[in-house]
This record gives C-alpha cells, sequence and structure tokens, in this order.
C-alpha cells in the first residue's frame, strides 16, 4: 500500500487519505455567499477521492476579501449557506476544510476575468489596511490598523470560527500565508511597526498567535486547527523559513495540528524558481523543526511524486491545486497507479480503472 492512501487521524478526526484540495480562490461568490459553483467544484473533488477539501481563503471581515466576488463568512447567513457543501463533501467520504483569511494590502481589487458574473467594486474599491502603510508594487497603500482594530479583527476570526462550525466543517486553516494579512504582520518587509505587534518575532508573530487563540477559543477540541505559512518571502530581508521554524514551534502550545507550507506572495521583486516539487524542502524543514506533522504543495502532479515525498518523511499530507482543476478525480487514477483499492461513487463503479 502507498503512503498516500493511508489515512491521517489529527485529534479525533481522520483523512481517508493525504491527497487533499489546496484552498483556491473561485471569484464566484456574491455578497461573501457560495453558489451552486462552489458546490459543483468542491463536490467534484470530494466525488473525485481526495481525502480532505479544503474551501477557497474565505473572508473573516467584507473588507478582508481580495475582490468582490470573494467567499466570506462574516455573517450568519453565509455559514447556513455553506452547509449543503460540506454535507456534500462528507456524503462522498471526504472531509471538509475552510480557510480563513483577510487580505490585508492586497484586498479591493478585481475578479480576474470579466464574465456575466463580473462584480465591480463599489466606488472603485474600498480603504485597504494592512500592518503598516507600505504599498504592494504600485497598488494603494494600505492604512495602519490601530491597536483597537485589531483586537477586533481577532474577533472577526473568533466569530468566523464558530461560524464555520455551525456550517459543519472540521478543519479550520488560518490564512497566514501568500503576503496577506497575517503574513504582512509576520514579514519585516511589511512589518515596520513600532508597538507591541512589530520588530522583533514574538512582537511581529503576535497578532498571529491571538487569531490562533481567538480560533481555538471557538473550535472544539476534536476538530484540527492548521496554519498556512509561506516559510520564505524569496528576498533577502524578508520572511525566513528559520522564523517559520520558530513561530511553528510556539504554534503547538496553542492548539495547532498541521503546518501548510507554501511560500511567496508578499514582495513582487522576490525571484522564484519554481520546478516540480520546489516547495519540498521548506515543507521538509518545518517538519523537523517543529515537530508538528506538516502538508507540502507546489508543482506536486504525479502519484508517484507525490508518494514519495510521504515516504521521503518530507511531509505527512500533499495538496494539490491546479492539478486537480485538470482533472479532479486525480486520487481515484492515482491509487489505481500507485495500487492501491479506495472507495468509488458507486454511480461511477462502471468507470473504474482495472489492474
Ligand atoms: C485558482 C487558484 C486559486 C488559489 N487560491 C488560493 C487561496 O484561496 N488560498 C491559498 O492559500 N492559496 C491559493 N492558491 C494557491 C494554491 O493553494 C497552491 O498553493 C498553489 O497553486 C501551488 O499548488 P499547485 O502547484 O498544486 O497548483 C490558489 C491557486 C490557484 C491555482
Amino acid at each position: 500500500m502507498s503512503r498516500l492512501f493511508t489515512p491521517l487521524t489529527l485529534r479525533d478526526t481522520t483523512m481517508p487519505n493525504r491527497v487533499w484540495v489546496a484552498p483556491m480562490c473561485q471569484y464566484s461568490s456574491v455578497d461573501g455567499y457560495p453558489k451552486d459553483w462552489h458546490l459543483v467544484h468542491l463536490g467534484s473533488m470530494a466525488r473525485g477521492g481526495a481525502g480532505l477539501v479544503i474551501q477557497e481563503a474565505t473572508a473573516v471581515v467584507p473588507e478582508g476579501r481580495i475582490t468582490p466576488a470573494d467567499a466570506g463568512i462574516w455573517e450568519d447567513g453565509q455559514a447556513a449557506a455553506y452547509q449543503r457543501i460540506t454535507d456534500f463533501i462528507h456524503s462522498q467520504g471526504a472531509v471538509s476544510g475552510i480557510q480563513l483569511s483577510h487580505a490585508g494590502r492586497k484586498a479591493s481589487t478585481t475578479q480576474p476575468w470579466r464574465g456575466h458574473d463580473y462584480v465591480e467594486p463599489a466606488d472603485g474599491g474600498w480603504q485597504t489596511v494592512g500592518a503598516s502603510p507600505v504599498a504592494f508594487g504600485d497598488w494603494p497603500a494600505p492604512k495602519e490598523l490601530s491597536a483597537d482594530e485589531i483586537l477586533r479583527l481577532v474577533q472577526a476570526f473568533g466569530a468566523a470560527t464558530r461560524r464555520a462550525l455551525a456550517a459543519g466543517f472540521k478543519v479550520v486553516e488560518i490564512h497566514a500565508a501568500h503576503g496577506y494579512l497575517l503574513h504582512q504582520f509576520l514579514s519585516p518587509i511589511t512589518n515596520h511597526r513600532t508597538d507591541e505587534y512589530g520588530g522583533d518575532l514574538d512582537g511581529r508573530s503576535r497578532l498571529l498567535i491571538q487569531v490562533t487563540d481567538a480560533v481555538r477559543e471557538q473550535w472544539p477540541h476534536d476538530r484540527p486547527l492548521f496554519v498556512r505559512f509561506s516559510a520564505s518571502d524569496w528576498i533577502d530581508g524578508g520572511w525566513t523559513p528559520e522564523e517559520t521554524v520558530d513561530v511553528a514551534r510556539r504554534l503547538v502550545s496553542h492548539g495547532v495540528d498541521l503546518i501548510d507550507v507554501t511560500s511567496g506572495g508578499l514582495d513582487l521583486r522576490a525571484r522564484i524558481e519554481a520546478e516540480p516539487g520546489y516547495q519540498v524542502p521548506f515543507a521538509r524543514t518545518v517538519r523537523e523543526g517543529s515537530g508538528l506533522p506538516v502538508s507540502a504543495v507546489g508543482l506536486i502532479t504525479s502519484p508517484e511524486q507525490a508518494d514519495q515525498i510521504l515516504v521521503d518523511r518530507s511531509a505527512d499530507a500533499i495538496m494539490l491545486a491546479r492539478e486537480l482543476l485538470r482533472n479532479p478525480t486525480w486520487p481515484l487514477r492515482a491509487a489505481h497507479i500507485l495500487g492501491d483499492e479506495v472507495p468509488w461513487p458507486q454511480q461511477y463503479e462502471r468507470g473504474r480503472w482495472r489492474h
């Protein structure tokens, strides 16, 4: 049996295998509410055999959206709307997850395409917020968050977690990667604060730790909590793998169960040489340094490559994004190639790959 198709239990939640759907923005929500698209998109990944399906970056407050068409979970009606999606994911034997997010200085942009569902930002968008008034490239500079605003934001993450529970999600992931708000606090490139939320690593990681505590307080003991980090800004003077390990280690006592290791996204000057599995060494570093389970992501496309990463003990699970867009039934095919028997949807049994 491959390692890819062995279950992984975190707290009391068992993912039936280690092929997981990485969070992927769909820019297809209306007022933060999911549509049929989300049910079909996430549902097809669950039907396709993924062990864990993590919903896209979901904003904890409206101004935390990247675009007006982003998913949200700032009001109770949204939680109710996700329920049929989590129900469907569970009906397929997969586990559902949600990534809680605030885009910070990378918010208030527009949908990447202009189809019939294009949503023009009202009044040209909104004032973004950040750790410090440092702009992303030539985008408008964010407004520096005050201590009171930070407190309200921490509470918003807590309230969003309460709603995620009501929606039926089994895993929560805090988005502290890809240059979004929590990453902006972590990185010295974007955090120039002189108060308790800036300066040394204690200061720069304070918001993430407070958010983690607020989330954990609302999240039941039997359900796993993940944090997604960009392990490197890929730029001198930026956030580093060593700092990632340090903060990951601190998060153990704050109830975090797995670190999802990605990289980049903070600064346009970064030069990233993306080759197959290029982020796996970061995952390994965080795994070895923190003692926590980790997931690896980024240009992982073949079943053998995915399984080998686990056999090498570089990671405990594999997240796939673009490969699953190309082929949502990738896990079923991968199991066949690796010689594993996995359950198929009964409706699809007649199409099962045979040895
Ligand atoms: C369409 C799309 C949307 C994405 N949205 C998110 C997101 O909401 N949150 C996030 O952390 N990463 C997001 N990502 C990054 C993926 O989760 C993943 O880390 C990245 O695509 C690398 O994996 P891959 O090589 O398997 O695609 C997105 C990627 C794609 C292709």
